[in-house]
């Protein structure tokens, strides 16, 4: 029989600053286990949640949590489609919703050396279902049927390091 790890967590949070709590939580536990797996591996988060649900939100916290991390300026990548942070380790922060196909990615280096080391975030991964790696982390966040400026927060964990991650932040 083969046991299949699964990790799940869920947080409601009642303001910005505690979804970016949450989300500098979650950095610090990545940044450990990027460090410590050799060679550095590509640790990929996928952000779900409606317009103005808090992705771009959660991003600003999670930068704020890694090395060189406080003085960066996080903004949607609308239009560039991605932005790079000079974090420890690197960040890649892509915003998908105007992807317009698969080639628009391969344009934009998706799959390319310049990202196959660090943490990638990318804001609605759900437009490239085909290109989701077999490990990542789901961040799923919910507005309703949350009071106004609450959020549900459900962090999923799909297979290794991705399950390791969430259970070094447990
Ligand atoms: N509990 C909360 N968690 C996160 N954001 C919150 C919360 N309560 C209120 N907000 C506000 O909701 C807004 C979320 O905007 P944000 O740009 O992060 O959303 P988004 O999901 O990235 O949107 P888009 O789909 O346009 O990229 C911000 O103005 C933020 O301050
Ligand atoms: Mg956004």
């Amino acid at each position: 029989m083969v046991a299949v790890r699964t990790a799940e967590l869920v947080f409601q949070t009642a303001s910005a600053p505690d979804t970016q709590r949450v989300a500098a939580k979650l950095a610090r536990a990545m940044a450990r286990i990027w460090a410590e797996t050799k060679p550095t591996p590509r640790l990929v988060v996928g952000l779900v949640g409606e317009l103005g649900a808090g992705k771009t939100t959660f991003v600003q916290g999670f930068i704020s949590a890694l090395r060189n991390g406080g003085q960066v300026r996080v903004t949607s990548p609308t239009f560039a489609l991605v932005h790079q942070y000079p974090t420890s380790p690197p960040v890649h922060h892509f915003d998908l919703y105007r992807l317009s196909g698969a080639d628009a990615l391969d344009e934009i280096g998706f799959h390319g050396d310049a990202f196959a080391d660090g943490i990638t975030l990318v804001e609605w991964i759900r437009q490239i279902p085909d290109a989701i790696p077999d490990s990542w982390i789901e961040i799923e966040i919910c507005l309703a049927p949350m009071p106004t400026g609450a959020r549900q927060l459900r962090l999923r964990a799909h297979g290794e390091p991705a399950t390791a991650v969430l259970e070094c932040m447990g």
